[in-house]
């Protein structure tokens, strides 16, 4: 109820949560005062089906006591427990408590077990089968909705388990890629290139920078305008990990292959986000996930 700048709707649902419980009692006490006339056979002269008559029995002692009961509970929760608009209830419970609280608790359930892992540098770490066991589960739950199951990324998801790196494959670089997270940027870039044709040329030097098929009339005009380029890419188009710059000359492609898709990225320029995981894991957590991240595309010797 918190994110409401006046106080009205926290007095509304308290209201109706008061005003039915009010109900309740009252209900009680009107049924129980009501006289039905009778019969001296103890019916209320209700007759249906011939012979199905309506008996004026008092209600059981025992349901009125449940009710009462029942009545009396749901006061005493609404006074521990937040249940009364913004009310917070004398427990001060809250369902965020309870989730930070459990967290806390397998941290701290854990912390044993991480600290035989961050004694050891990722290289050496890399090579222990149980530490990579949990860096795999964490992959799992925190990276591979965006990088595959198999860490091999997909269209703007890079590929973790090949040796070509966007920031750095060391673990330095990738201890800081995930915990503070990685914002590649390339602008658009064909005003500075010049007309859609000097674009397709370009596009076409970019391709034959990996032998792929192109244009060679085309990369040859295109090889000037690449000036522009190198900047950020490095002259050749290896790429600067300082810049997140993807190198262009590995036929490795992360925003897709072939002419057009080069001519959308000058076009259009491209702003692509890692997301920090820092304050999300913890820094052991995250130890973990760097050694396993770079076990993808290492060899560790094996460590007990
Ligand atoms: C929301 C999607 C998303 C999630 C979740 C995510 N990543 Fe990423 N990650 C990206 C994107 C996008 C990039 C590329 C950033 C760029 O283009 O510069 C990236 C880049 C990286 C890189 C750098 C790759 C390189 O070539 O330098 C590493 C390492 C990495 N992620 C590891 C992880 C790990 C480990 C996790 C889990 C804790 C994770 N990522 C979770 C989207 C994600
Ligand atoms: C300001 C720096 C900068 C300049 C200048 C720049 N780029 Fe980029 N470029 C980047 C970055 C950063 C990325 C990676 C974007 C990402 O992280 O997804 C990129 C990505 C690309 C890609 C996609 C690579 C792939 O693997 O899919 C192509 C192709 C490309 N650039 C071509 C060019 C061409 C051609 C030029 C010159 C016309 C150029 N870039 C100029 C920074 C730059």
């Amino acid at each position: 109820m918190s994110d409401f700048t006046s106080n009205f709707w926290s007095l509304f649902v308290a209201g109706i949560s008061v005003v039915s419980i009010a109900a309740c009692l009252l209900l009680l006490w009107i049924t129980a005062r009501k006289k039905v006339p009778f019969q001296s056979d103890n019916t209320t002269g209700h007759v249906w089906d011939e012979d199905l008559r309506e008996m004026n029995n008092p209600l059981p002692i025992w349901w009125v006591g449940l009710f009462i009961l029942t009545v009396l509970f749901s006061i005493g929760y609404l006074v521990v427990y937040p249940g009364l608009g913004s009310y917070k209830g004398t427990l001060g419970w809250t369902q965020v408590g309870e989730y930070e609280g459990e967290v806390t608790e397998a941290n701290q359930a854990l912390a044993p077990l991480y600290a035989n892992f961050t004694a050891l540098p990722p290289e050496k770490l890399a090579g222990n089968a149980q530490a990579m066991a949990v860096g795999e589960r964490l992959f799992m739950n925190n990276c591979a909705q965006c990088h595959g199951s198999d860490a091999r990324g997909s269209k703007g998801f890079p590929n973790l388990a090949d040796a070509d790196w966007l920031h750095g494959g060391g673990t330095d670089k990738i201890k800081e890629t995930v915990s503070q997270g990685r914002t590649g940027q390339m602008p658009p870039m064909a005003a500075a290139v010049g007309t859609p044709d000097d674009v397709k040329n370009v596009a076409n030097y970019v391709l034959s920078l990996s032998g792929s098929p192109h244009d060679s009339l085309r990369a040859a005009l295109g090889k000037s305008k690449f000036g522009v380029c190198a900047a950020c890419h490095g002259v050749g188009g290896k790429g600067n990990p300082a810049l997140g710059a993807p190198n262009l000359s590995d036929d490795i492609w992360l925003h897709g292959w072939g002419e057009e898709a080069i001519v959308a990225m000058v076009n259009n320029g491209k702003t692509n986000q890692m997301p920090a995981q820092q304050g999300k894991l913890t820094e052991a957590q995250i130890h973990v996930l760097t050694s396993y991240v770079w076990g993808l595309s290492n060899k560790p010797a094996v460590t007990p």
